[in-house]
């Protein structure tokens, strides 16, 4: 969450229950380093008070256009000059309709409506109830509120506080952070279209068995995240792993090698850039048991016959598109030594122009790695940091390799 760090916000919350959960926004935004302002419309207040909001920010909460705490009693004006964005969470079906309307009859609205439009972005977080949301009204209105620049973040679907399911709850706390620090993030990979694979593969022996790795994919969904973040469209092709999917981020999930194959051969053809994170295993068992293998009891065990594994990553770098440039590879290599000429000597047998190192397996399933970026003009280490963290740094590195970059920031 580099991208809040310093970042100073306005937190907006109109009426909603979903106020509840504004309250641990605030704390995650402030966790992120950066400072947090609330101001609060009357229907919020009776929702959650400005005490529990003063106490996880830190400030005094805003809840008048009257307040002789400025000095120019004009806190509209001065609060929308201090901020680097104003977050409505939650932004309700009547808040909207005021600012599709331009109304400003309370200080919140009335900020949104005085802020320098061009520096002062307006991210919208709705909450209501499925049928309000569903409404042309509010449709239309959100519609009005996006064409005079503001950004929609969500909505949520599932169970609503008023017993209903469908549409309109707003997004979690943690996925509104993200959107947030996203919005931020500079979009290096804009218009870039991304296909990347992550976490281990699954290859059957029977219905109940089958050899995997210690692969987490958590390297791999990081940077599917942190290309979405810098603007990629990104498919991201998963073996069998326990992630969430990173918002925005189209997956699809696969077990085997082949099936891991076949799922990038369908989509490789629009893409730009492919990362080939994953831990494919090498080998499969020859053939699959159709029912499960039975222990006989005469102390025999069954012979397991291999047969090689495609290579993913080799076979898309062969590729027309990638040998024309019109399709940037890049390759991952775990290695538990040498990583520098391992790395080195695979980037050619691979032939991809970038291939990253880390030292495996010990980092597998962690929450921090160290990478060592290989390609023709030598290599660069990214020091032990979060995955997350350097799924962001590679993000960099990978769009001032790109021979189409568009570095927008
Ligand atoms: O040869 P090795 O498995 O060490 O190569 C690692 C790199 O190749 C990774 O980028 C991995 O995703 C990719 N790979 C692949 N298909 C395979 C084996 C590896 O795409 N069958």
């Amino acid at each position: 969450m580099q991208e809040l760090a310093g970042k100073h916000i306005v937190l907006g919350l109109s009426g909603g229950v979903a106020c509840y959960k504004s309250a641990h926004l605030c704390r995650l935004l402030t966790k992120a380093g950066a400072t947090v302002q609330v101001v609060m419309t009357e229907a919020a207040e009776q929702f959650i008070t400005p005490v529990t909001m003063q106490a996880l920010s830190g400030r005094t909460v805003y809840t008048s256009q009257w307040d002789d705490r400025e000095g120019n009693n004009m806190p509209h004006i001065n609060l929308s000059r201090e901020a680097d964005a104003i977050v409505i969470a939650p932004c309700s079906a009547d808040f909207v309709a005021k600012l599709a309307q331009g109304r400003a009859d309370e200080l919140l609205s009335l900020m949104c409506i005085a802020r320098p439009i061009e520096r002062v972005p307006l991210l919208l977080a709705p909450a209501m109830n499925r049928e309000m949301w569903a409404h042309p009204a509010t449709q239309r209105n959100f519609a009005q509120a996006a064409a005079d620049g503001a950004h929609v973040l969500g909505v949520g679907v599932g169970e609503q506080a008023c017993g209903e399911t469908g549409d309109g709850r707003m997004l979690e706390p943690e996925e509104l952070i993200e959107d947030i620090a996203a919005f931020f993030a500079p979009k290096v990979l804009a218009g870039q279209k991304l296909l990347i694979t992550a976490g281990p593969t699954f290859e059957a022996i029977d219905p109940v068995r089958g050899i995997t790795n210690l692969s987490s994919g958590k390297m791999g969904f990081a940077i599917a995240a942190a290309a979405k973040a810098a603007g990629a469209e990104v498919t991201l092709v998963a073996g069998p792993v326990h992630l969430p999917t990173p918002r925005g981020v189209q997956r699809i999930d696969v077990k085997s090698a082949l099936q891991m194959l076949d799922a990038v051969q369908a989509h490789v053809g629009h893409a730009s850039i492919f990362i080939a994170t994953a831990a494919v295993a090498d080998w499969r068992p020859a053939s699959a048991a159709d029912q499960k293998i039975k222990k006989d009891g005469s102390g025999e065990v069954p012979a397991l016959a291999f047969v090689e594994n495609p290579d993913i990553l080799a076979t898309v770098a062969k590729s027309e598109r990638a040998q024309r440039g019109e399709l940037y590879c890049v390759g991952f290599a775990a290695e538990s030594h040498d990583l520098l000429q391992h790395a080195t000597a695979k980037r050619v047998r691979k032939g991809v122009p970038l291939l990253v190192g880390n030292i495996g397996p010990a980092t597998f399933g962690q929450d921090d790695n160290a990478l060592l970026l290989v390609d023709a003009s030598g290599h660069r280490e990214l020091p032990r940091a979060s995955k997350t963290e350097l799924g962001r740094q590679l993000v960099a590195e990978l769009a001032r390799r790109l021979p189409t970059a568009q570095t927008k920031a």
